[in-house]
């Protein structure tokens, strides 16, 4: 069986997200969406705001759960007899990020990354900048789900 984490803070989780989630799926038997609270940035969606919208965003995907990551995640890898997690590139700094993650991944626990790259007509699709969109009223409906829109609108204080 196996078994694939992907990690991320999903503050809030994007169009992006979901077509490597859904792709990923597709490679492993079983994908875990793993939510980590992220100690180093403030996140406008609480965890459990994270988690909900997540899991409904997958309902439709038979071998893909999400669950929180409270700690390490090559620890919740370990637990969940996860061997690989997956990951979305969208561009070069992309990857200038994730290499150094990769390979703490692999050195602390072993666990290897899978790259997915990201479909083109989603290359600019980030949670930060759905957020920066939404913070000054602009239109996140083709980036993310109703429920997250309304979500991250509501959480803002904006809307549309
Ligand atoms: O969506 P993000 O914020 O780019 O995701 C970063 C994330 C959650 C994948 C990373 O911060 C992470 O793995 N956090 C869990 C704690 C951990 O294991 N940190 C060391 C990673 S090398």
């Amino acid at each position: 069986m196996s078994v694939a984490v992907f990690p991320g803070s999903f503050d809030p989780i994007t169009l992006g997200h979901l077509d490597i989630v859904r792709r990923g799926a597709t490679l492993f038997d079983s994908v875990i969406i793993g939510v980590a609270r992220n100690a180093a940035k403030k996140a406008l969606l609480e965890l459990d705001d994270r988690l909900r919208l997540a899991r409904l965003a997958v309902a439709d995907l038979p071998n893909v759960t999400v669950e929180a990551i409270p700690g390490l995640l090559v620890d919740f890898c370990r637990e969940r007899e996860a061997s690989t997690i997956v990951k979305g590139l969208r561009s070069g700094s992309d990857l200038d990020d994730e290499v150094p993650m990769a390979a703490m991944n692999r050195h602390l626990g072993g666990v290897e990354t899978v790259f997915v790259p990201a479909s083109g007509a989603l290359l600019h699709v980030a949670s930060t900048l759905v957020r920066d969109v939404a913070r000054y009223g602009g239109d996140i409906s083709d980036l993310v789900t109703p429920e997250v829109a309304t979500a991250v609108y509501a959480a803002l204080g904006t809307r549309p």
